[in-house]
């Protein structure tokens, strides 16, 4: 049984039948593992292998074979289930010709009006939705408004797909080779070579099941980071156990933009990992994702930076990593397991935060949703003051302002929109870095309105 069947089956009780046979497998597979662990005490998961698995096993099934419990966690992310402010929900929706989706996530188009402005202009404006579990990722990514109105690239497929296997067959096992071909490939091309969504073997090594990194995407930028911070000869292969456990999610989940014609994968981290430091890495290049429809401002566009806003909060500097809240120890039998089921953490709190704050569940959801629900207020001022200097911007371009006279007020739009769009971009409204969040809300006022007086001054 592959995820994909699980997909296919996706009425709700066809899955909940198909996860329950999974279960009364994966327990029966379990108990002869705790038979047999009870008398190797200091044996170690990987040694009990009913297949073999490789470099070249993609299918999570097979990994499963081995890991019954840890793939049935895995497969668990087709469930949809909403919090407060995050988790994700399954819309029923009419399948059509271009989309056979039955069911999708919450559009934040519609949660959020002003996206819409701020974004007009680009893709992100036509269809942009709450994130669902990693088992959605590829068919989301292959059905989403976005491909329809541009030409995507396969550089989208490196955060979406299993692609490690695809780049090692394409790259002749050189896996930096491999990521090129693929980038370059148009979306659809690169689609055939790869077949499930984000999977055991591009975060484990097969042999070992240790924990690895596998995007040079990756590789570069954390290099480039660290450089930053004054470690020139940083080494991957010295990250800290407990780093890696947050360095596999930074894969991914970080802003990044597509470098050059040949659409390489970049993560904008050579000056720091901050909003400022990112921002002043694209100002030094004036990289430009679109131009606004409305003002004619060339803009930029951040996309989840999970990793660099964790990176700034009181968790992290405590070293606490994503899959202490994300991936949770639980028990099973005489096992400690993560939990491979990787979803909102508030599905999960007694797990995902009790072993740590000794405070009563409806408290600690309260102490969250008390924190989101003050920054979804500052972010919609925030968004507010945004178009407010669009407004103007529009204006003075009606009354007739030149291009010159717009140029001051468009670089602070730049800016204003950067800011609010790192935070409201990012997908923990505001419970991964709180201080840090409300400061570039800051900022992205602060920016707005500065724009607005840039105006005043420049166009009279
Ligand atoms: C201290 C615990 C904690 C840590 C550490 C943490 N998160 Fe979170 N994360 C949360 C909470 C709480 C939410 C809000 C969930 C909600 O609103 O339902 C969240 C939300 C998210 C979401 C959106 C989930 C949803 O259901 O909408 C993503 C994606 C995410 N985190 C990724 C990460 C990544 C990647 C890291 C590490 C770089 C990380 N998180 C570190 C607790 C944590
Ligand atoms: C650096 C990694 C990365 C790349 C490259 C990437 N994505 Fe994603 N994508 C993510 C992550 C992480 C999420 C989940 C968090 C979120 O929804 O913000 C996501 C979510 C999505 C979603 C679901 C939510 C939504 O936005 O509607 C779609 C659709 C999507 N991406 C499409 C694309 C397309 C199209 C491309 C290529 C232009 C692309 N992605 C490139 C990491 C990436
Ligand atoms: C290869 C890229 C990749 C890696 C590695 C990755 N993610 Fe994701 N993640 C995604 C994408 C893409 C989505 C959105 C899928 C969709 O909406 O269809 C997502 C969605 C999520 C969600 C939202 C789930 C929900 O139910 O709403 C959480 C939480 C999350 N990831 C956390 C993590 C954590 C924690 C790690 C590290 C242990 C991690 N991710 C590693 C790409 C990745
Ligand atoms: C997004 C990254 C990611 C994916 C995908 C993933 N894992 Fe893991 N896995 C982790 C992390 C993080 C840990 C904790 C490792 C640590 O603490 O050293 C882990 C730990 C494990 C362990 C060690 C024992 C334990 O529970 O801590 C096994 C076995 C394992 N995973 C199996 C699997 C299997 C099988 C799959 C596919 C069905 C899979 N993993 C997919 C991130 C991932
Ligand atoms: C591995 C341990 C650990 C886990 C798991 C953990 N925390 Fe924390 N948390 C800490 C530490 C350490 C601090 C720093 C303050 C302190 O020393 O008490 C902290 C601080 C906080 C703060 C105050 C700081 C701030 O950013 O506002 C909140 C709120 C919080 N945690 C909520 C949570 C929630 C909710 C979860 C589960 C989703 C969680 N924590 C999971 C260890 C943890």
């Amino acid at each position: 049984m592959s995820i994909h069947d699980l997909k296919r089956g996706a009425t709700t009780t066809g899955l909940v039948a198909i996860l329950f046979a999974v279960a009364i497998v994966a327990f029966g597979v379990l108990a002869l593992l705790l038979n047999i662990s009870e008398r190797k005490a200091e044996s170690s998961l990987t040694h009990f292998r009913v297949v073999d698995i490789d470099d070249e096993t993609t299918d999570p099934a097979v990994w499963g074979q081995n890991f019954p419990l840890h793939y049935e966690g895995y497969a668990s992310t087709v469930d949809m289930e909403r919090t407060a402010y995050g988790g994700s929900e399954a819309l029923p929706r009419e399948p059509t010709e271009d989309d056979p989706r039955t069911v999708v996530s919450r559009s934040k188009l519609e949660l959020i009006p002003q996206l819409k402005r701020l974004w007009a202009g680009y893709a992100f404006a036509v269809d942009y939705r709450q994130a669902r579990g990693h088992a959605y990722a590829l068919e989301d990514q292959t059905f989403t408004g976005r491909q329809r109105v541009v030409q995507q690239p396969g550089t989208c497929m490196q955060c979406h797909a299993s692609s490690y296997v695809a780049m090692m067959k394409l790259g002749e096992g050189d896996l930096y080779k491999g990521f090129d071909m693929i980038n370059q490939k148009p979306y659809q091309e690169a689609l055939k070579h790869v077949e499930f969504p984000v999977t055991c073997i591009d975060c484990h090594e097969p042999e070992t099941m240790a924990l690895r990194i596998t995007r040079p995407s990756f590789m570069e930028g954390v290099k480039a980071w660290k450089a930053s911070q004054g470690e020139p000869d940083y080494d991957l292969a010295n990250a800290t156990r407990q780093e890696m456990r947050s360095f596999v999610c930074g894969q991914c989940h970080v802003e990044y933009y597509f470098s050059g014609p040949n659409k390489n994968l970049v993560f904008p981290w050579a000056k720091g990992l901050k909003a400022e430091e990112q921002l002043e890495y694209f100002e030094e290049s004036g990289f430009v994702d679109w131009t606004h429809a409305e003002t004619g401002t060339p803009m930029l566009k951040v996309q989840h930076p999970e990793f660099e806003l964790w990176s700034q909060s009181v968790h992290a500097a405590s070293g606490v990593s994503c899959a202490d809240c994300h991936m949770p120890y639980q028990r099973v039998g005489a096992k400690k397991i993560s939990n491979h089921h990787v979803r909102s953490p508030l599905l999960d709190v007694n797990a995902a935060c009790q072993t740590c704050h000794n405070r009563p569940e409806e408290a600690l959801i309260e102490w969250v949703e008390t924190t989101q629900g003050k920054h979804e207020e500052l972010t919609k001022a925030a968004l507010d003051a945004v178009l407010d200097l669009i407004d103007d911007i529009v204006a003075a371009k009606e009354a007739g302002a030149t291009d010159a006279q717009l140029e001051r007020a468009r670089s602070f739009h730049r800016k204003a929109s950067w800011y609010v769009d790192f935070v409201d971009a990012e997908n923990s409204t505001g419970f991964h870095a709180p201080q840090e969040g409300a400061r570039l809300l800051g900022e992205a006022i602060n920016h707005a309105r500065l724009g607005q007086s840039a105006l005043r001054e420049d166009v009279r």
